[in-house]
């Protein structure tokens, strides 16, 4: 089946014009101007922007943690993606105590390839490096698992040392492999969390309060240096402060290949959010600082000293004694009252999966922080580049997968839970207008998203296998 995309403005990190697009099957087949339509149905984009579809490489669907698991499945995490203009994702498959990398992504491949509607990668988080695991190592990145996670924070359950870190990265190094690091010293961390609570500072700013921003520099410094003594590619997720940015730029202005992203929730929100009644919604790790680290990573992505904006899709429910309806059935998973009297058991994590794309548009390149190019490159280019997919994803350009958003400049709308598809019982940014919205969103060239009609159906998504030996960005 071939659709003509007529008359929009395409826009890619280097480039804004006009131009025809055809799609053919999956592929992009042809751009250039007066395309005849040769029978393709013709779809009119006059006014509009084609922008590649987003490409978040940081979520957790479906994810264990605190207790519970996060709202989002691969279903309503997907459907929530598509509506905002996201049409690939790279989940954290989480390796368990004893198991093999292959049992981990397994599991993974069970929860998700049934419900997938639009395409998901996976990077695999090594909890328990033996000598086993370090032998898979290589075979993962053949496999299309091509990055793995170590976690230096949550102590006692993902947390890993030193040593375990430093055999990662020279491993992966060889394997022409990408390792990423949540970047805190968990430690630390650990010793001012058990204090707090000894003192009876259990409110959600407590939080924030012990997980101060020097231990993420800290952290960040020590995976930045490890990385370059092994001589391996780094990527620092979640990047919340100038202290740590100013550590990846240390490392970069010295010629190692370190990268890092921040996350859209990481330019507006701070402790004052976490000192509001309903402070849990804000609870993420790690946590978010002050309007002086607003300013720095709108900065920092300016200046290329971060190369992504993710979203560490991980969403609870406020109230999971509630329900609410999704898609005509109700639902309710236990979220974020799990730690009503004590900060430490509030399930960390945001939701945002949907949100990304339209809140940079209106609040990024709307408000002259950063351009529609380096929207698309901070979200879609770049993101697909240092994760081996480009240039099938992440970019508008013949042979290309045909994934597309077709974003009205002119389209409104107020943000908030009601009008969200992330299947929880909040949103960060309600009652925030924007305009700007993707109207159209295509993956592979079948139209996922048509205004507020939903085609997507279980199953469609496709799992990419995606190449070692990626580039530095
Ligand atoms: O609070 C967060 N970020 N939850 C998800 C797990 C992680 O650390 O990324
Ligand atoms: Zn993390
Ligand atoms: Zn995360």
């Amino acid at each position: 089946m071939k659709t003509l995309i007529k008359n929009g403005t395409v826009v890619t990190a280097a480039e804004t014009y006009r131009a025809d697009l055809l799609i053919d099957g999956e592929k992009i087949a042809l751009l250039g101007m007066d395309l005849p339509a040769d029978g393709a149905n013709v779809v009119d984009a006059s006014g509009k922007y084609i922008l590649p579809g987003g490409i978040d490489v940081h979520t957790h669907l479906e994810l264990p943690f605190g207790g519970t698991v996060a709202s989002d499945d691969f279903y309503t995490g997907h459907k929530a993606a598509a509506f905002g203009g996201t049409t690939s994702h790279i989940d954290f498959v989480i390796q368990g105590k004893g198991e093999s990398l292959h049992q981990a992504v397994e599991n993974w491949h069970r929860k998700s390839d049934a419900k997938a509607v639009v395409d998901y990668g996976f990077h695999v988080a090594v909890t328990d490096l033996t000598e086993a695991v370090m032998n898979e190592i290589p075979s993962m990145g053949k496999e299309g698992v091509t990055s793995l996670k170590l976690f230096m924070a949550y102590k006692g359950s993902l947390q890993i040392d030193d040593t375990t870190l430093f055999k990662t990265l020279m491993k992966a190094a060889e394997a022409g492999m990408l390792v990423m690091v949540h970047a805190e010293n968990g430690d630390a961390i650990d010793v001012l969390v058990k204090q707090a609570v000894a003192g009876g500072h259990l409110t959600p700013e407590w939080h924030a309060l012990t997980r101060p921003a020097w231990a993420e520099a800290e952290a960040t410094m020590r995976a930045v240096a490890l990385a370059g003594i092994a001589g391996a590619p780094l990527y620092v997720v979640h990047v919340t402060n100038g202290m740590a940015v100013d550590q990846i730029a240390y490392g970069r202005a010295r010629g190692l290949n370190v990268m890092g992203e921040t996350c859209t929730q990481y330019f507006f929100f701070s402790i004052d959010n976490l000192r509001r009644p309903d402070g849990a919604k804000w609870v993420c790790s790690p946590p978010m600082r002050t309007a002086a680290d607003n300013e720095a990573l709108w900065t920092a992505v300016r200046n290329n000293s971060l190369q992504a904006v993710s979203t560490d899709h991980c969403p609870f429910f406020f109230d999971g004694t509630k329900e609410i309806e999704y898609e005509g059935k109700m639902v309710k998973i236990a979220g974020k009252e799990l730690g009503a009297r004590d900060f430490s058991k509030i399930p960390n994590g945001v939701p945002g999966i949907e949100d990304r794309m339209p809140i940079l548009w209106t609040y990024g390149v709307g408000k002259g922080r950063i351009s529609l190019n380096r929207l698309v490159e901070l979200c879609c280019t770049n993101p697909a580049k240092a994760f081996g997919m480009y240039p099938r994803k992440g970019t508008v350009a013949v042979g290309s997968d045909a994934d597309l958003a077709i974003w009205d400049p002119t389209a409104k709308k107020t943000m908030g839970q009601k009008t969200s598809q992330q299947r929880t019982d909040y949103n960060l940014y309600e009652g925030w207008e924007v305009t700007g919205w993707p109207t159209q969103v295509y993956v592979r060239g079948n139209l996922l998203v048509d205004g507020d009609t939903w085609n997507g159906e279980p199953g469609g998504g496709q799992w990419i296998k995606r190449s070692t030996h990626a580039p530095v960005v």
